[in-house]
């Protein structure tokens, strides 16, 4: 199903509202599948031309080290012939394989709720990674819906696409998927300090008075949240409220699992100069009982905030997203649909970004 502008996949019940490549991009990939431009590989995919191939190094000024290459283009969608589509969401392309899943993790970038016109090139495999090192350090804490990110070892149907694969999907245990965000905040931030400026409290958990934006809480609270009908904002909801969608022992459960989860992550990411402020997981259940499923801990579902930039008492920088909010912010979008394209210094200093985050949290160079 397609509008004018954007491409429209499901998820469950949900249905997603994604934004493509501009037009002329698809029209023009679109006019080289016709005429057979593309290579087979190439035609699996969507691109983003966004960062031509020259790129002007005099407009980036960052702390960190710039890269020799970006990788061209951003993997925006992908399309596997003959495979089973089985959802869209916001980030990632998710296939029907046998009895299990394959999750491919595009370079789509979200900002205030909504999917931007540009990816960053090499963000799919940046949280990819991420997540990998985080199942496997959290393997003790909590089993996951991970079977294996090797290509090599994926089903015969998913070879011919491997090049695209590598390094950005996950072959993943199929799970019924609880219809609640497992939220834990250890710091007062975002739809949290809102709530707590206007009740004194973070979905229901009464917090004592007088504590300022981005400051640390007494102890981290679990604060799920549930999906709108639009399924573009998330809501927060009480404890009482998550047991009356999914039971008593699974939301204890659930909640137990989360606050373990951001306890061994949040003390880790501490000593790697990072403060863990707030996380999401996904949690859902398969025949073995409940798992950890999603992506974990990464920039895109977490607040992730440089130690030693910290000032309580207001936000604190975004540590992946800052770039692209300040362009938003500076063209005065009206944070309606259709979201604008990012110029290629935004593009090109996110992604240093994610790969920052990568490398500061594992402690080793992600190479795209
Ligand atoms: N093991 C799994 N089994 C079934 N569904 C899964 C599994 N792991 C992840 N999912 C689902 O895959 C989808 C991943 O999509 P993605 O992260 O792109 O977007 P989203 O979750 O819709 O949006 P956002 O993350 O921005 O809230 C989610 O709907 C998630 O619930
Ligand atoms: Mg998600």
């Amino acid at each position: 199903m397609k509008q004018a502008g954007r491409s429209w996949g499901t998820r469950g019940h949900r249905i997603l509202p994604l934004r493509s490549p501009d037009n002329a991009t698809l029209a023009l990939h679109f006019y080289r599948i016709k005429t057979g431009i593309l290579s087979p590989r190439e035609r699996s995919r969507r691109v983003d031309k966004a960062l031509p191939a020259t790129e002007n190094r005099s407009s980036v000024s960052s702390s960190v080290p710039t890269r020799k290459a970006l990788p061209l283009p951003a993997l925006i969608e992908t399309e596997f012939a003959d495979l089973v589509l089985h959802a869209r969401g916001k980030v990632r392309d998710l296939y029907a394989v046998g009895e299990h899943l394959l999750l491919v993790a595009t370079d789509r970038i979200s900002a205030f709720d909504h999917v931007l016109g540009t990816g960053i090139p090499g963000k799919g495999k940046v949280l990819t990674q991420l997540s990998l090192f985080w199942f496997d350090f959290l393997k003790d804490v909590v089993p996951n819906h991970l079977i294996t990110a090797d290509v090599k070892q994926y089903p015969a149907e998913l070879q011919p696409f491997a090049a695209e694969l590598g390094g950005r999907s996950m072959l993943v245990k199929r799970a019924q998927m609880f219809p609640v965000e497992c939220v834990v905040r250890g710091y007062l931030s975002g739809s949290g300090w809102k709530d707590y400026q206007a009740t004194g409290a973070v979905c229901g958990i009464p917090l004592p008075a007088g504590l300022r934006e981005s400051d640390r809480l007494p102890e981290p609270i679990f604060t799920p949240a549930t999906k709108s009908l639009d399924g573009e904002h998330d809501i927060n909801i009480s404890f009482d409220e998550m047991v009356a969608r999914v039971g008593a022992a699974k939301s204890e459960k659930l909640r137990s699992l989360t606050l373990a989860i951001y306890t061994k992550a949040s003390a880790y990411a501490e000593e790697r100069g990072l403060i863990l402020a707030d996380t999401k997981f996904e949690f859902g259940t398969t025949a073995e009982g409940i798992i950890l499923a999603d992506e974990v801990l990464t920039p895109d579902s977490s607040r992730f905030w440089p130690q030693d930039q910290y000032k309580p008492g207001g936000a604190q920088p975004s540590f992946d997203k800052q770039f692209v909010r300040d362009y938003l912010e500076s063209i005065r979008w009206n944070k309606q649909a259709p979201a604008p394209s990012l110029p290629e210094d935004v593009v090109k200093r996110t992604q240093e970004k994610y790969l920052e985050a990568y490398r500061l949290l594992t402690g080793k160079s992600l190479s795209l």
